[in-house]
C-alpha cells in the first residue's frame, strides 16, 4: 500500500464512518477489498494504486444526495488528491473512473475507459448483489421511505436513465431487483466478477422466491418475472 493509498484510506474511513444510507465506510471497505481481489485474479498487468484509490474514493460524493450533480464526486476526489500532492495523470484517471462508474438504469456495456475502472465498477456492482446486496437494498429502500413489497406497484422493466434517477416515482424495494439488481449479472467486465456475480445472482433469486411465497404473491407480475431471471 503506498503512502497516498494509506492516507486516502484513513481519510475516507473518518469521513464515512456512521453514514447509514448504504454509502457507509463498510461499503467502501468491501469494494476496496473486492477490487484488490479482482485485480489479483487477472492475468494482465494493472495499476494497483489506481484500483485502490478508485475504490476508496468512488463514493466520496453521490449525485443522489447532491441534487443530481454528477460532477460532485469527481470534483471532491480531485480536491483531495490535489491536496495530497498526487500527479495530474493519476488525478484525471481517478476522476474519470468516478464519473463513469455509476449505474444509471440503461447500461448495455460498462462505459469504463480503462481496466482499472472496469475493476472498480465490478467491485462496486458485486456489493449490490448477494446477501450483502439484499441487506443494502432494504436498508436503502427504508431510508427513502419505500415499501418492501406492494403487489399493486408493478416493476418497471424498461426504464430510461431519467426514469431510473427520478426519485418522485415511488417504487418498492422488491421492484428494485427487477429494475437493477438482476440486470447486473450480464454487465460484469472481468471473468472473476462474472463468476462471483452469477453465484450471488442465484442466491438473490432464491431469496426473492421465498420472500414472495411468504407474501402469498405467486400470482403477481414480480413472481412471474422471477422465473425469467
Ligand atoms: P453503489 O454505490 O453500489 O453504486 P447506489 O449508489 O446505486 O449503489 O445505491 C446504493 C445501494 O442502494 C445499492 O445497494 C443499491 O442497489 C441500493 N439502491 C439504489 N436505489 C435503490 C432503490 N430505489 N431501492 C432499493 N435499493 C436501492
Ligand atoms: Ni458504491
Amino acid at each position: 500500500m503506498t503512502e497516498l493509498v494509506r492516507k486516502t484510506y484513513d481519510h475516507m474511513k473518518e469521513k464515512q464512518l456512521g453514514e447509514a444510507s448504504g454509502h457507509d465506510w463498510w461499503h467502501t471497505l468491501r469494494v476496496y477489498n473486492m477490487a484488490v481481489k479482482l485485480a489479483a485474479a487477472l492475468d494482465r498487468p494493472v495499476d494497483l494504486e489506481t484500483v485502490e484509490l478508485g475504490a476508496l474514493l468512488h463514493d466520496i460524493e453521490d449525485w443522489k444526495f447532491n441534487d443530481g450533480d454528477e460532477e460532485a464526486g469527481p470534483r471532491a476526489a480531485r480536491r483531495w488528491l490535489t491536496e495530497c500532492g498526487a500527479k495530474e495523470p493519476l488525478i484525471a484517471h481517478i476522476e474519470e473512473i468516478i464519473r463513469d462508474l455509476s449505474y444509471k438504469g440503461t447500461e448495455k456495456r460498462s462505459g469504463m475507459e480503462t481496466l482499472e475502472g472496469e475493476i472498480v465498477q465490478d467491485a462496486d456492482r458485486l456489493d449490490a448483489v448477494g446477501a450483502i446486496g439484499i441487506a443494502r437494498c432494504f436498508a436503502f429502500g427504508g431510508s427513502v421511505g419505500n415499501e418492501i413489497f406492494n403487489p399493486e406497484i408493478p416493476a418497471r422493466t424498461t426504464l430510461t436513465s431519467e426514469e431510473y434517477k427520478d426519485k418522485k416515482v415511488k417504487s418498492t424495494t422488491v421492484n428494485h431487483y427487477f429494475e437493477k439488481l438482476f440486470r447486473l449479472k450480464d454487465l460484469y467486465n472481468t471473468e472473476e466478477a462474472k463468476r462471483i456475480g452469477l453465484e450471488r445472482h442465484e442466491y438473490m433469486k432464491q431469496y426473492l422466491k421465498q420472500l414472495l411465497e411468504e407474501c402469498q404473491a405467486e400470482n403477481t407480475q414480480q413472481y412471474n418475472l422471477l422465473t425469467k431471471q
